[in-house]
């Protein structure tokens, strides 16, 4: 019997042009190069232009993505944009996406999980695919983060970067006795109680703005470890497989520090983990897509390779997705 699959074709990124150091940082707000570095590992991030909106990232990582895989958008039916920074209330920075693509065709929608927003739409597009409602799915995350910040704050405005990564989803059928390909297994997870720990105190339904970032630091980096770990393992249990057989572990860029947890928790070698956050610091949706699309840009994910997925973030959400390139 044959086996419906969601198969990776292409990825692809766009970062803006500028580029903020934590020197420069320092300038204005009351941090220091060597803080911000010894407790998030972050040296650099990438901030959004006046003008440039996330849409603009989104569609600048989808043209890569499409390059990349060898097709064109109209061979895509389906656009699943996670954000928490489109760039109007509504609609979707996914229909715009479309727009800019000159698509007609196909469906677009967003989806809002934060920084877990990219495991959630690879998930959400895998099911799509999966049930016939698509056969091509470029799914991206795209963020104007900054937007978001305080910048007197120095607790917040240090950790956080601009950014988009997409990644092309095609429905394949495997043949019998075909070796598994695509997204093996996923699992998601939230905990509204949780949600004052990482918010943004701003919306259209409580005060007409968009708010500033707020968080707990401490009270997430406690939760984080412990939740990533047992998604990824959630993940490897519904496939049979164990952290032994990865070959890639691409978490969430939030911090150096969390990552290390983590990925000494599960006991992977670090030269295993991909890590991006020294250079694009912690750009919520799009971290995963962008750390992924340097390690496949630079050889270092090949075709067969099994790369598990991982993030954690507002609400708390969590998720992980297991994927044979
Ligand atoms: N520069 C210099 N000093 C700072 C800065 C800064 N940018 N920010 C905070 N400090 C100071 C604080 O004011 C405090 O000073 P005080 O002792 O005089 O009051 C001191 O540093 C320690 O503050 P803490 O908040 O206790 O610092 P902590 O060691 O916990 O580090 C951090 C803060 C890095 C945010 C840590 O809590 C953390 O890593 N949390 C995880 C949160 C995270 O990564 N969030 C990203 C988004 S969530 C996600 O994506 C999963």
């Amino acid at each position: 019997m044959s086996r419906v699959r969601s198969i990776v074709r292409g990825v692809g990124s766009y970062l803006p042009k500028n580029v903020v150091t934590n020197a420069e940082l320092a300038k204005t707000v009351d941090t220091s190069d060597e803080w911000i570095q010894q407790r998030v590992g972050i040296k650099e991030r990438h901030i959004a232009a006046e003008g440039e909106f996330t849409s603009d990232l989104a569609v600048a990582a989808a043209r890569a993505a499409l390059e990349n895989a060898g097709l064109t958008p109209d061979d895509i039916d389906l656009i699943v944009v996670a954000t928490t920074t489109p760039d109007y209330t509504f609609p979707a920075a996914a229909t715009l996406v479309q727009m800019k693509l000159g698509m007609h065709h196909g469906f677009a929608f967003d989806i809002q999980a934060v920084c877990s927003g990219f495991v959630y739409a690879v998930t959400t597009a895998d099911s799509h695919i999966k049930n016939g409602l698509a056969k091509r799915a470029l799914v991206i995350g795209a963020e104007t983060f900054t937007r978001l910040l305080d910048w007197t704050d120095r607790t917040t405005c240090v950790l956080f970067g601009d950014g988009a990564g997409a990644m092309i989803l095609e429905r394949a059928e495997l043949a019998e006795g075909e070796p598994e390909r695509g997204i093996i297994a996923s699992a998601l997870r939230s905990d509204g109680h949780h949600w004052d720990k990482l918010y943004v105190d701003g919306g259209p339904s409580s005060t007409g703005t968009a708010g500033h970032v707020h968080m707990q630091g401490p009270e997430v980096f406690r939760h984080a470890v412990g939740k990533i770990t047992d998604v990824v393992y959630a993940t490897l249990e519904q496939s049979g497989h164990t952290v032994a057989d990865l070959d890639w572990f691409v978490p969430h860029q939030a911090n150096k520090r969390i990552i290390d947890g983590a990925g000494a928790k599960l006991g992977l070698p670090p030269e295993k983990v991909v890590t991006t956050v020294d250079i694009h610091a912690n750009t919520s949706a799009a971290s995963v897509p962008l750390a992924l699309s340097v390690a496949v840009a630079d050889g270092r994910i090949k075709q067969g390779d099994l790369v598990m997925l991982e993030a954690m973030g507002g609400g708390f959400t969590w998720g992980a997705s297991l994927i044979r390139w």
